[in-house]
Formats: structure tokens, C-alpha cells, sequence
């Protein structure tokens, strides 16, 4: 199958330029001006659009069981809807029950991914730290195909792990050249915080975010990158959402350290009134962790995307219906966490980041998919338009407009934390794996179309890390000693 795509102007991470795209069987193979169609091919006329890599999301929970419920998207709507935002990759996170084992929940996650519509890969959370954690690891990084081991230090009583465990983890992540991820909350003091609040009787949905303030954010930043740096190993901070986080990350690479930062789009545009709405379905729809932050925070996380102290923006789309939120009716630490977005990131990033000036086009590319290519080792077969990569690609016009709506989103739930946002710059086409997935509002992938991606460790970063411990560690002088008579 051969598509020539003309007249669009290619934008990449590092340049753009006008030229045309070659694509056979699912792999750009010419990207040039003037290129001819060979017989047979299909010609799309991109009309002066612009040609991005397509979309890849690292951070998703589609079909994931949580907080007593499972979230409402599962791998085959999660990705649709994704692909008619633009996205053609996920990443979601392999979870294990309580004493379940890594292999296991790879097992549960590639049984449910089978059903998804784009590519996608998978994360790997470490949930606890025993023997069996340690030898697993080796398997999954060398494998399973899977690089990146998530650890969550909120969720006390759940998923959450201690200092101890992050420390052990993290050096195994050094070891086996894999990249440790933290949900940085202080779920102790946010235990304690939460309990405080409904012994006051304060049970409603704004609560959330009063017993998560920006201070348990910081602190778990903070100490999640200085254990990282005594394991020697870089580290990939999730859903970064305050200032006090971005701050923590930001000093940490001024010092030195890799350590990468992910705001949400979701943080970047929604504040904490939302949680003030007076309807408690609206308030409750938009309850996730960390919670939507004071205005001042949203410029800091766009000053990180601007000056590069954050690289990343996702979603963690993890969509509950109203009715599944309505579990926390009378208590809000019930109300299961998680918003959608993965339909709509592309397009509220381009509105609120491209036409105000904040970012240029390559740099909503880098933020979108070339970094996170980058950070995953999987680029440039991902999060590039060049010769040799994977045939994912939007067409896309910067003067489409799009007013954001449940009524018409693929998602499978019944609001949009999004709703009524008025977006200028959307997708025309959508090509997944050289295929068109989408156009023009019709969806034309398939369930089971998307291919699980395998991810290699890469050593680079823990290599030089422990290099320059080495090279930098304090040694015995050596002198000549005065001979005492
Ligand atoms: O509220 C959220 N973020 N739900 C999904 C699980 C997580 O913490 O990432
Ligand atoms: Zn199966
Ligand atoms: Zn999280
Ligand atoms: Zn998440």
C-alpha cells in the first residue's frame, strides 16, 4: 500500500520545511519536494496543512480496575478516541493486583490490549518490593519489551510503596538500564489531611484537592529525585501539576540530574474552581491526582514547556462515567480519581500553547510525541517524519476550528472536562501504520488495528550517571612522606 501526501509543510521537533511524504507499507520511505507518485498510489493533497508525527501519549489507564470500579474507556474506544484527536500511541500502565506478579498483570494487559485501534506500549508499576519484584524486573526490561517501572507514593493502603522501596527499585532500574516513573504525592500526609477533613464533616468533591495542596507534590518530587540520584538513576516524574514540582525538577537538571518532568493538559488549562461548581456531579467528574491547581501554577508549567526544565504533556486519561463518580457521593475519597483527554489533548495544546505564542509548532511536537519518543527509546521509529519511521502521521489544519463537546467525543463517558472549549487547529487526517484512521469526523480503524510497540532498555543515561560518579568520586592522594628521622 503506497501514499503520496503533497503540498503539506512537515513539521519535526528540530526543523520544518515544505515537502512531501512517501509512505509504503506503513513506513515513510521518501520525505522530499517534488516527489512523483508511483503507480498505484494513493494521493492525498494536503493543501497547505501541516504534516506532525502523530500524537503519542504516555500516560493512559484504559479497562484499568481502580478505586472499586474499572475506568469506562477500555483498549478499543480509549484508542479510537485518541486517533480522532490526532494521537496514533499510547502508553498505559501494566498495574499488579496486591500480590500478583509482574508477569501476570503483562499478561491481563496484553490480553486487553489486543482489542486497540492505534499502536501502544505499556509501563510496568512496581507495587510492592520482594525477591520475586527484584528477579521479575530483569524479565520485564529484557523480555517483555517494557523499559519504564512506575511507582506511586500516594495511595497509602493501596498501591503506594515507601523510601525503602523506591531505593531498591531504583537501583535495580540502574542496573537493568530501565527508567523508574513516580506518582509524586505524600500519600501519608494526604492520608492524614483527608481523615482531618471528613472528621470536620467536610465531605464534597472540593475536598479533594484540599487535602492534596501543592506541598505534598513538591515534597514527593523532591525526595523522589534526590533517591533517584543516590541509586544513579535518572527519573520520569508523572503528571506534574504545581510549581513546588516543577521547581524540584527544574534545580534537579540545573544540577545535573536527568530528570524529566510530564504536565498534564488538563493541569495546563483547568484550575481549582472547578471543584467550587456548585453541581457536585460537574465538581466530582473533575476530581483526579494530583488535583487542578491555583491559576499561578498553570504559568509555571508553561514556563516549563517553554525554557525545557519540562518536556512531556499528557493526559493520564482515566475516564469515569457520572454514575461511577457518584461512589464518592458521601465521601469524597471515594469518588474514583481520573479524568479523560486523550481525544482532545492535541487540540487544546495547539489552542492554548501554539496560537497564543507560548510554544511554536516544533515545539508542540516535542512536547506531543518527539520527546516522548526520545525519553522511551523508541524514536525515530516514533515521533518523527523521516525516512525509516513508522507511517504516523496528522495532517493538520491550523485553522480547522472544533468547540469541544460530550455529545459528539468517542469516549465512552457522558461529560468532557474540556466542554465548551472553542479550539482553532484540529486534524484532517489521522494516519496510523501508513493507514488512514481517520477523516474528516469518519473513524476508519478498527478494533485489534494497533500493534503492541516493544521497548528495549537504554543504557545510556545509567552509564553515564555511574561514569561520572566514578570519574568524580574522592580518591586517596598520593604523595611522597617526609622521612622522620
Ligand atoms: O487521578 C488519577 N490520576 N487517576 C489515575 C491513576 C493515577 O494516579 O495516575
Ligand atoms: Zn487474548
Ligand atoms: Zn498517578
Ligand atoms: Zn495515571
Amino acid at each position: 500500500m503506497t501514499i503520496l501526501i503533497r503540498g503539506g509543510t512537515v513539521i519535526n521537533h528540530d526543523h520544518s520545511r515544505r515537502a512531501d511524504v512517501l509512505i509504503e507499507d506503513g513506513t515513510i520511505v521518501a520525505v522530499a519536494e517534488g516527489l512523483s507518485a508511483p503507480a498505484g498510489a494513493q494521493v492525498i493533497d494536503a493543501g497547505g496543512c501541516d504534516i506532525l508525527p502523530g500524537g503519542i501519549d504516555p500516560h493512559t489507564h484504559m479497562e484499568l480496575m481502580f478505586m472499586g470500579t474499572v475506568s469506562a474507556d477500555d483498549f478499543e474506544w480509549g484508542t479510537k478516541a485518541a486517533l480522532c484527536g490526532g494521537t496514533t500511541m499510547i502508553v498505559d500502565f501494566c498495574i499488579p493486583a496486591p500480590g500478583e506478579s509482574m508477569l501476570k498483570a503483562y499478561q491481563d494487559w496484553r490480553h486487553k490490549s489486543e482489542k486497540a485501534a492505534c499502536d501502544y506500549s505499556f509501563h510496568m508499576a512496581v507495587t510492592s518490593w520482594t525477591k520475586e519484584t527484584h528477579d521479575d524486573m530483569e524479565a520485564v526490561a529484557k523480555t517483555y519489551g517494557i523499559n519504564t517501572f512506575k511507582h506511586f507514593m500516594a495511595y497509602k493502603g493501596a498501591l503506594m510503596v515507601n523510601d525503602d522501596e523506591l531505593f531498591n527499585s531504583f537501583s535495580r532500574c540502574a542496573a537493568l538500564g530501565a527508567l523508574p516513573m513516580v506518582h509524586a504525592e505524600n500519600g501519608d500526609v494526604v492520608f492524614r489531611l483527608q481523615e482531618t477533613l471528613m472528621g470536620k464533616g467536610a465531605t464534597g468533591p472540593e475536598n479533594h484537592a484540599y487535602s492534596r495542596p501543592p506541598e505534598v507534590e513538591g515534597e514527593a518530587t523532591n525526595r523522589a529525585i534526590m533517591i533517584a540520584d543516590m541509586a544513579g538513576s535518572p527519573l520520569y516524574v508523572v503528571h506534574t501539576s504545581c510549581r513546588e514540582a516543577h521547581e524540584a525538577i527544574a534545580r534537579a537538571r540545573a544540577a545535573g540530574k536527568r530528570v524529566y518532568g510530564e504536565p498534564l493538559i488538563q493541569h495546563l488549562v483547568l484550575d481549582e474552581d472547578e471543584y467550587r461548581n456548585p453541581d457536585w456531579d460537574y465538581a466530582a467528574a473533575r476530581v483526579m491526582s494530583p488535583p487542578f491547581r491555583p491559576r499561578k501554577h498553570q504559568d509555571s508549567l508553561w514556563a516549563g514547556l517553554q525554557s525545557g526544565s519540562l518536556q512531556v504533556v499528557a493526559t493520564d486519561h482515566c475516564s469515569f462515567t457520572r454514575e461511577q463518580k457518584r461512589l464518592g457521593l458521601n465521601d469524597f475519597r471515594m469518588i474514583p480519581n481520573g479524568t479523560g483527554g486523550v481525544e482532545d489533548r492535541l487540540l487544546v495544546l495547539w489552542t492554548k500553547g501554539v496560537n497564543t505564542g507560548r510554544l511554536t509548532k516544533e515545539e508542540f511536537v516535542a512536547v506531543t510525541s518527539a520527546n516522548i519518543a526520545r525519553i522511551l527509546n523508541i524514536y525515530p521509529r516514533k515521533g518523527a517524519v523521516a525516512v525509516g519511521s513508522d507511517a504516523d502521521l496528522v495532517i493538520w489544519d491550523p485553522a480547522r476550528t472544533k468547540t469541544i463537546s460530550a455529545k459528539a467525543q468517542t469516549s465512552r463517558i457522558d461529560y468532557n472536562v474540556f466542554e465548551g472549549i472553542a479550539c482553532t487547529g484540529a486534524p484532517r487526517i489521522t494516519l496510523s501504520g501508513g493507514r488512514i484512521a481517520w477523516q474528516d469526523g469518519e473513524l476508519r480503524a478498527e478494533k485489534g488495528d494497533g500493534q503492541f510497540i516493544a521497548r528495549p532498555p537504554f543504557p545510556a543515561s545509567h552509564v553515564a550517571n555511574s561514569t561520572w560518579k566514578e570519574f568524580s568520586a574522592p580518591r586517596p592522594v598520593s604523595r611522597s612522606m617526609p622521612v622522620v628521622p
